[in-house]
């Protein structure tokens, strides 16, 4: 198969002979199988589609990579979003390969550093405001509306394409949709792209069964779950912390048309799965992109049975994306010792 999105999917992508054909090196991301927490679990087989393997780390690239594409067809020079982090890097990288100016509007303070390093290191401009994404966005918008640049949110209905090949890899390498699909909820656009892309493999004959999606928002900024916009969304998962998703009603129609449900975690949940899923499984991942085997671990608790079930985690993010949580989270799991051999020999035995 040809390297990168763009090339890869042509025939499912708004792509003709004026669109320019790049890569990053975005998607064909790993699907791991699990080992240890599949037993907890009691299904057939449990997958992580680990997106943090994606260039700058995670799922946004996929979606990234066309929307620049079609911009610059367009001939537009300059790109901007508003982000939780993961966009902005995402913008950043690619409208640095392709020489554009990239105006990213983030939410001071609640940034993970690693991505605020990727944006500054891929040269964005950046404008760090006092509020939080659901204001960020209302800006991008407007720049947007009033000068000729490409917003590449979400909204911009050519990243939600590029994203929507996630669904088309599970398909192809477990050679059916999996049961149940688990996937965090922030801004809603994943959980549509997903929706679309099992949708059309399904229309145009790559597959004979759809997945139930199961969307988790984390408790602090769960608006999908309560109905209601939270004007204050808070939570450790900064990707996710957002009160009004512009994919409100795509979401809802993913959720209702494939039999799904959206819900929600507390921070505990997501933070315990972290570690979890790090510590025994060795997939690393940011805090938000714990939403969705927390949201799978909370549903066992309640007494669901998976037994004959195949199902798949979407992990959005790389854990090393936020280094402070992880940090924070396991402070004692090094020491210090002398600098001698007979000293370092008792951290085996420890
Ligand atoms: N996981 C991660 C790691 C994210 O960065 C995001 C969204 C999501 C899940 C949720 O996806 O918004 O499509 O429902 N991050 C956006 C950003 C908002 O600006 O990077 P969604």
């Amino acid at each position: 198969m040809p390297q990168g999105v763009l090339a890869s999917y042509k025939q499912f992508l708004p792509i003709n002979e004026d669109t320019p054909i790049f890569t990053l090196g975005e998607g064909q991301t790993p699907l791991i199988k699990s080992r240890n927490i599949v037993k907890t679990i009691g299904c057939e087989e449990l997958y992580f589609k680990f997106e943090g393997c994606n260039p700058t780390g995670s799922f946004k690239d996929r979606g990234m990579v066309v929307a620049v594409a079609k911009a610059v067809e367009k001939g537009i020079e300059a790109i901007a979003c508003a982000s939780t982090g993961n966009t902005s890097a995402s913008a950043a990288a690619y409208g640095a390969y392709l020489g554009l100016k990239t105006t990213i509007i983030v939410p001071q303070g609640n940034v993970a550093t690693g991505k605020l390093a990727q944006a500054i290191a891929y040269g964005a401009h950046i404008a760090m405001i006092k509020g939080n994404f659901d204001s960020a966005l209302n800006i991008a918008r407007e720049l947007a509306d009033k000068h000729p640049i490409e917003l590449v949110n979400s909204l911009n209905p050519n990243r939600i394409e590029g994203q929507k090949t996630a669904a088309f890899e599970i398909v192809d390498e477990i050679g059916k949709a999996p049961e149940l699909l688990y996937i965090p909820v922030g801004n809603a656009g994943n959980i549509s792209a997903y929706w679309k892309g099992f949708k059309e493999y399904f229309e145009l004959g790559f597959s004979t069964n759809f997945p139930e999606l199961h969307g988790y928002q984390a408790e602090g900024a769960s608006p999908l779950v309560t109905g209601k916009v939270f004007e204050n969304p808070e939570t450790v998962a900064t990707a996710i912390r957002i009160g009004n998703p512009a994919s409100w009603d795509n979401a809802i129609t993913a959720r209702d048309e494939s039999g799904g449900l959206i819900d929600s975690v507390t921070d505990e949940e997501i933070i315990s799965t972290y570690q979890l899923l790090a510590a025994s499984e060795g997939v690393f991942c940011e805090p938000a992109s714990a939403s969705s085997l927390a949201g799978l671990i909370k549903e066992k608790k309640n007494g669901t049975d998976f037994q004959n079930k195949i199902i798949v985690c979407v992990v959005t993010g790389n854990g090393l994306k936020d280094p402070e949580n992880a940090i924070k989270i396991s402070p004692a799991s090094y020491g210090e010792y002398q600098n001698d051999y007979q000293s370092v020999e008792k951290v085996l035995i420890n």
